[in-house]
């Protein structure tokens, strides 16, 4: 277990500060009270309801950033001091990195490594058209170190846009746990196919009993640490174990695979919330 100081931005109250963040492999332990309202929770949402849901993902998603603009998520600048992978094209002289940020949202993550780093060049995919749009409309976009372009991770083959395992480090932040689990697999198919031997994914998302899974009310469960939010979008919450046999089953190996504790103290509210994240690192493997 270690305690680093590194701060998350998930959006929301500006009000919120954090004690440093603790990794590890251990789950989260419940209180009694929490253990007792998960066991309540059984009741799941109807079939129908949850085929509409998986009809309507990617205008749901478009819908949250009409309704959000580009104010939701706050940049986050803390990646390449969590994945060193990140900054290693610095140290090579004249070595540039070729990133994918599947599901960049409206570019929270990749501005920020743009404006630090000159030798990167970032392909950047989301299904929301309006996300996208947001991205090139961003004012550090430039087409000779970006290319953003819609997509359905689930089912579009990212060689439509990105050549064969030419990617050096896929970043998959926040986004995995909003694809339904039965696409989960298929999902990360598609960014093996682009990775090169020895590309990295680096991921980031809700981990199993996070505080955000506990606030969920009665009627929001769509199946085992799966969920939906008020407006149609979705969240899984991950387990380490989950996490890996998704991977190590697509043919990556393990390279970290740790939850990061934080408490998360709402100032104004006055109340001290536990989050829990999952952060790993999977390898394509090398070439013999
Ligand atoms: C929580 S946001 C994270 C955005 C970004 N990675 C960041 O760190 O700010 C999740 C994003 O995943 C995208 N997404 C969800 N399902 C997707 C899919 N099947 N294919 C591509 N993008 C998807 C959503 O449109 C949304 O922009």
């Amino acid at each position: 277990m270690s305690v680093t100081g590194v701060s998350d931005s998930l959006g929301g109250s500006s009000s919120a500060s954090s004690s440093p963040q603790i990794t590890g492999v251990n789950e989260r332990t419940l209180s009694p009270e929490e253990t007792e309202k998960l066991g309540r929770d059984q009741v799941l949402v109807s079939r129908f309801k949850q085929e509409k849901l998986e009809a309507d993902a990617q205008k749901n998603w478009d819908l949250f950033y009409k309704r959000n603009t580009t104010n939701f998520f706050k940049d986050r600048h803390w990646t390449t001091r969590e994945f060193e992978e990140l900054k290693n094209c610095r140290e090579v002289q004249g070595q540039k990195l070729v990133m994918l940020e599947a599901g960049c949202g409206v570019g929270n993550c990749i501005f920020p490594l743009l404006e630090e780093d000159l030798n990167i060049f970032i392909y950047a995919c989301d299904f929301s058209p309006r996300a996208v749009e947001f991205v090139k409309k961003n004012i550090l976009y430039c087409p000779e170190r970006c290319m953003a372009f819609q997509c359905d991770l689930t089912k579009d083959d990212l060689l439509d846009n990105v050549p064969v395992e030419t990617v050096d480090v896929v970043t998959l932040i926040f986004v995995l746990s909003a694809i339904h689990p039965d696409k989960m697999q298929t999902a990360l198919e598609h960014l093996y196919k682009v990775l090169r031997p020895g590309g990295i994914v680096l991921f980031r998302d809700y981990g199993l009993y996070d505080h955000a899974m506990l606030r969920f009310k009665s009627g929001n469960k769509l199946g085992e640490n799966f969920y939906v939010r008020q407006d149609g979008t979705r969240s899984f919450f991950f387990s380490r174990e989950y996490l890996a046999a998704l991977f190590h089953k697509t043919g990556f190996e393990s390279l970290v695979n740790e939850y990061v504790l934080r408490e998360t103290v709402n100032k104004k509210e006055g109340l001290c919330v536990p989050r829990v994240f999952l952060q790993s690192k999977f390898r394509k493997p090398s070439l013999l």
